[in-house]
């Protein structure tokens, strides 16, 4: 459980909240950067730690993220003309360029002081890179700019690397902790008979939960590690060995899955505002390119990404942003089939995302909004299988609390962190230490991400 004071600090990410200043002295992921496909495309409209934002590609190719609104009247920049190295209004014709300098305000008569006006019209406009399919942000203090984090992922060409978003509509901690909640794959996640779900040619393509999950009680042994945190859930399994699945946690909201080998993949949780949060993902290979067969399952999106729309959505308070929003929603109870629950799986709901999406969007809320929006955690009853949860709160409740102290986070400036990668295998060693050792360079990939794979 948490104290209520605690879970406001965990959960609330706008400026000048704690943990809205802490996730603004880290790069993150805006948007694909396929959404910007050539220069003077149409913008795309954002929401990113509760501030409303316009992302772009100008004429020169650069990507700009500026203020959602005109400051003249407040127009939508949205509807604007993408042209000649700037976003225009279409209401009156003012321009701004991707730092979000006014660069032309045409509807002045010549005896006005535009360089004046133009200097006082200028609009938030954030830096921004392109790494990895992905365009990022970086919202907090300019001389604070930290180093992009150094994933394999967002270093392999992008014919290996495939991503994709989605929208859900629970706080960004409330998504988040389910990917560190090792216990929950035995249950929720739990094929009756994984090798005839799907197609078996195709079912390494999206690493899937192995079979010898079913032993639903993990011996957990969890590390605090530089960048978060790293665990081994040890679990028996009828091939004699334990299967070992070894999970990265990185701060501020970064999965690693455990997979032995490539595709690997993992998630970014990105907060809108307090009540929706922005999945990110990554499913890629650094030994070769996808084939043909591979790309089009995962577009498919039979497990990571889920099968979802591009859609214009509508916010709490009105503002539209562009996403995608899954088809197995709330309001279809994500396609729930109580057939295939008592024959196919655990859940009857067929896409694991949107398994956890189902209960996660459905929890009481706390705080206003309705359910799953802030879940009021100190109503809960934890266990020792929810020691990771714990652990990552408690990491993130600290910085985010020391920040305000003055504290500033140190990973945000070493890239290198954020190489480690996951592991999963049988093997005969009971003691997570002598797992790693035996595993060739196991304790350095998972903990520093010094060996390869
Ligand atoms: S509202 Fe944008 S130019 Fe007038
Ligand atoms: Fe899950």
């Amino acid at each position: 459980m948490l104290s209520n004071d605690d879970n406001e600090t965990l959960c609330r990410v706008g400026k000048g909240t704690p943990m809205g200043e802490l996730f603004r002295r880290f790069w993150l992921p805006a948007l694909l950067t396929s959404e910007l496909p050539v220069p003077d495309s149409g913008p795309r409209r954002l929401r990113l730690l509760g501030e409303d934002l316009v992302a772009f590609r100008d004429s020169q190719g650069r990507v700009g993220i500026i203020a959602a609104h005109c400051p003249h009247k407040l127009a939508p920049l949205y509807f604007g003309r993408n042209e000649e190295g700037g976003l225009r209004c279409i209401y009156h014709g003012w321009k701004f360029d991707v730092t979000g300098q006014c660069v032309e305000i045409p509807n002045l008569p010549a005896s006005f002081n535009v360089a004046a006006l133009k200097q006082k019209a200028a609009i938030t406009g954030y830096p921004t890179r392109e790494a990895g399919g992905f365009v990022w942000v970086y919202m907090g203090p300019r001389d604070r700019e930290p180093q992009m984090p150094g994933f394999e992922w967002t270093a392999v060409p992008p014919e290996q690397n495939h991503v994709a978003r989605w929208l859900q509509r629970t706080n960004w901690a409330q998504g988040m902790e389910g990917e560190i909640d090792s216990s929950h794959i035995s249950f929720l996640h739990r094929e009756f008979d994984p090798v005839s779900w799907g197609n078996k040619a195709l079912v390494k393509v999206t690493a899937p939960i192995p079979p010898g999950t079913r032993d639903a009680a993990p011996v957990m042994t969890i590390r605090e590690t530089p960048y978060g945190l790293v665990y081994g859930a040890r679990r028996n399994n009828d091939s004699g060995d334990y299967l070992w699945r070894v999970t990265q946690w990185f701060v501020p909201m970064y999965s690693m899955i455990p997979n032995g080998e490539y595709p690997r993949s993992g998630r970014a949780w990105v907060p809108v505002d307090d009540h929706n949060v922005m999945v990110f993902n990554y499913t890629y290979r650094a030994d070769r390119p996808f084939t043909t067969e591979e790309w089009s399952y995962l577009e498919a999106g039979p497990s990571f990404p889920p099968p979802k729309e591009p859609v214009a959505v509508e916010l709490d308070d009105g503002y539209v942003i562009d996403t995608w929003v899954p088809l197995a929603r709330k309001s279809n109870d994500y396609q729930l089939d109580r057939e295939r629950q008592k024959k196919v799986n655990f859940s009857g709901i067929s896409t694991v995302t949107d398994q956890d999406r189902a209960l996660q969007e459905n929890m009481p809320s706390g705080f206003g909004l309705g359910p799953g929006r802030i879940v009021d955690r100190s109503r809960e009853m934890l266990v020792p299988s929810d020691a990771p949860v714990i652990t990552a709160r408690r990491i993130l409740i600290k910085m985010a609390k020391d920040l305000q102290k003055g504290i500033e986070p140190s990973q945000p400036h070493d890239g290198k962190l954020y190489a480690p990668l996951s592991m999963s295998a049988l093997a005969p060693q009971a003691e997570f230490d002598d797992f790693l050792a035996a595993w060739p360079a196991g304790r350095a990939r998972v903990e520093a991400g010094d060996g390869t794979s």
